[in-house]
């Protein structure tokens, strides 16, 4: 087979090498990339309650809160996930808030003591990403009940 397809492809000034080299390259095709969510990560924007936006890639898997420390997006998380605290409260985009699992009798409690908790609001230190979760935006609240008056900061842990 392979010398019949030869015969009917070689030109006359080609040598036998560099045709079998060409159909060799014709028959392996290049595969097309395609750039997943999965293979670039899942693309998160936060927005803070000044307005200003900052979108970060992460990994399926991370937390909310983990993501945010990782990039330094202002998200306090005091009790570091042990569902001790409501800082590191955030409020989802509705048509993810509704993809998620409900939230645990113990997270709701710790919601309630929430500043400006709304009907989207969730822990961040409770909220897995996962692909299907890639372009949302994530809101932070205008203040936290841990917030202190004198100008502190919370930095990543
Ligand atoms: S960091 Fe305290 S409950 Fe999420």
């Amino acid at each position: 087979m392979l010398r019949q397809v030869f015969r009917l492809t070689m030109a006359p000034t080609t040598t036998m090498a560099t045709t079998i080299m060409r159909m060799r390259r014709s028959c392996h095709a290049v595969p097309v990339r395609r750039f997943s969510s999965v293979a670039r990560g899942v693309s998160i924007t936060f927005c803070d309650k000044s307005g200003s936006r900052k979108t970060v890639v992460c990994k399926p898997g991370e937390s909310l809160l983990e993501i945010a420390h990782a990039n330094e997006v202002d998200l306090e998380g005091a009790c570091e996930g042990s569902l001790a605290c409501s800082t590191c409260h955030v409020i989802l985009e509705q048509s993810v808030y509704d993809k998620l699992e409900e939230p645990s009798d113990e997270e709701n409690d710790m919601l309630d003591l929430a500043f400006g908790l709304t009907e989207t609001s969730r822990l961040g230190c409770q909220v897995r990403v996962t692909n299907d979760m890639d372009g949302m935006v994530v809101r932070l609240p205008s203040a936290t009940r841990n917030m202190a008056v004198d100008g502190y900061v919370p930095k990543p842990h």
